[in-house]
């Protein structure tokens, strides 16, 4: 009889970590950044934290790198403590906001990336020429960092994060700082980097980041995990709604209509509603029978920005960003 083989290591695992962050003077005060997270991140996979200021998300990210502690609860690296050296070495980080030593050159930067990384020093020079290029910062790479616009930071920010092949990536933002063009070569490496089999945590609030890249996203909001699936299935679950364009009925009348749509807009003279599929045959038999013209019709497909505004509202998430103060 053989054995059941052993089950594979995750890259990321968290269990019920909770962190709280003292302050004031007598650190009497404390916010609860993050309550109770449950995260498991498989190998090969794009993962996206998505979240409104101050969700915690970057809270998330600095416990994994081991720049946080957490309060409660367990997180595993590959398997081990984040403190442990070997399983850093797989992983390459992005910080939220890069401050490189700004006297070195963008080069000189990247190649202590790359030997802090252990990268076999013969092929240093190699490796840190192909990242910046990747990076698109290969012509300006020997100039001092402090001449470097905040696009470019982050883009030799990124490099030190590619340089040392990781196993795992971890970017927290990668794409703040950058032009769309910038926005875009962004989204190409991170693609490029899962053909290569690497893992990916990424963080954001720009949601058509994590519909065109991630697999699984979870949804933070004040430190809590609301939402968390695989892309495709949580926008499949809802059906797509319809988008009517009216003419030859005004406001008053669509309002006194038996069907209410989810959305009216006033555009040009015509009315542009938006309403469930399921709604929308009598929608349009009501219409006709009031003397109004359909001009147009299409499906809208139900959008992770819908989702989004939809568990962040259902959270009790208020415009006042951050964690819950308890103290
Ligand atoms: N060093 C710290 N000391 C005290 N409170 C902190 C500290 N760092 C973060 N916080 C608080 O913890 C909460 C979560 O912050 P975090 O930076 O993790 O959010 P985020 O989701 O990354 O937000 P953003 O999208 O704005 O980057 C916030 O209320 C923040 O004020
Ligand atoms: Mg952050």
């Amino acid at each position: 009889m053989t054995e059941a083989s052993p089950p594979p290591i995750l890259p990321i695992e968290f269990k019920a970590v909770s962190k709280q962050y003292r302050l004031g003077f007598w650190l009497s005060k404390k916010v609860q950044a993050l309550k109770s997270l449950d995260l498991r991140v498989e190998q090969g996979q794009i993962f996206g934290l998505l979240g409104p200021n101050g969700a915690g998300k970057s809270t998330t990210i600095k416990i994994l790198m081991n720049l946080v502690q957490a309060s409660a609860g367990e997180v595993r690296l590959f398997g081990a403590s984040p403190s442990d050296a070997k399983a850093r070495r797989q992983v390459g980080y992005l910080p939220e906001n890069p401050a490189p030593y700004d006297y070195l050159t963008g080069r000189e930067f990247v190649t202590l990336g790359a030997q802090l990384a252990q990268f076999p020093a013969k092929e240093i020079k190699k490796r840190v020429d192909e990242v910046l290029d990747v990076v698109g910062m290969a012509r300006t790479a020997g100039l001092q960092i402090r001449r470097y616009s905040k696009g470019m930071v982050q883009r030799v920010a990124l490099a030190q994060a590619l340089v040392g092949a990781p196993k795992l990536l971890v970017l927290d933002e990668p794409t703040s700082g950058l032009d769309p063009v910038g926005r875009r070569q962004m989204r190409d490496i991170i693609l490029h980097e899962r053909e290569r089999g690497t893992t990916i945590l990424f963080c954001t609030h720009i949601i058509p980041d994590i519909e065109a890249l991630c697999d699984r996203v979870a949804v933070l909001v004040s430190g809590k995990l609301v939402q968390e699936g695989g892309v495709r299935e949580l926008l499949t679950t809802k059906a797509p709604g319809v988008e009517i364009a009216i003419e030859g009925i005004g406001r008053e009348a669509l309002d006194a209509l038996k069907v209410s749509p989810e959305a009216v807009h006033e555009i040009g003279g015509r009315l542009l509603v938006r309403v469930s599929g399921a709604d929308s045959n009598a929608l349009i038999g009501q219409i006709i029978a009031a003397g109004g013209r359909v001009t147009q019709l299409q499906q809208v497909r139900f959008s992770l920005e819908d989702l989004f505004m939809d568990v962040v509202n259902s959270a009790g998430y208020t415009a006042s960003a951050g964690g819950e103060i308890v103290g």
